[in-house]
């Protein structure tokens, strides 16, 4: 079975109290089920990871380079971590960029993305809803992956 890797960054585990007139109200918790039950009807594991810590999502991530496709919200890692950018690099796993809000329209210092440049697409701005959709993106991917080896 394909795996998808979720992985949120530093203090999205606040999400549903964090600053909800930005980030909203569900629970990083509600987000992860509904990612994975995306992914599930599709017969698409998914594997979730939060932390707070640098270290801890480059470790992750190298335990997981098998997987097939990734969704990360590097949180305000993406501004900052070039650590994190290198391991998804050395991975080499596919990935869509998520942001909850849109980062473009706020502090100048959120403009900037360490990760957009290496990503297959960015969403932002468009909440719990930018999840949904590139999950379902991820469907379409590994589908495509899957029929392009069928045929070679
Ligand atoms: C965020 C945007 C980042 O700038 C911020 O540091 C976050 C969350 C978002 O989902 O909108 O923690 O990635």
């Amino acid at each position: 079975m394909p795996t998808v890797l979720l992985i949120n960054g530093p203090n999205l585990n606040l999400l549903g109290s964090r600053e909800p007139e930005i980030y909203g109200s569900t629970t990083l918790k509600e987000i992860e089920e509904q990612v994975a039950s995306t992914l599930k009807k599709h017969e698409i594991n998914c594997k979730t990871f939060q932390s707070n810590s640098e270290g801890e999502l480059i470790d992750w991530l190298h335990e997981q380079r098998e997987a097939d496709f990734l969704l990360l919200n590097p949180g305000a890692f993406t501004h900052t971590s070039v650590g994190l950018r290198d391991a998804v690099l050395g991975v080499g796993i596919p990935f869509v960029e998520i942001h909850l809000s849109n980062v473009h329209k706020r502090e100048e210092f959120r403009h900037q993305s360490y990760f957009s440049d290496i990503a297959i697409g960015a969403l932002a701005g468009l909440g719990v809803k930018g999840y949904l959709l590139a999950a379902e993106f991820a469907v379409d991917f590994i589908k495509q992956k899957e029929s392009s080896q069928s045929s070679s």
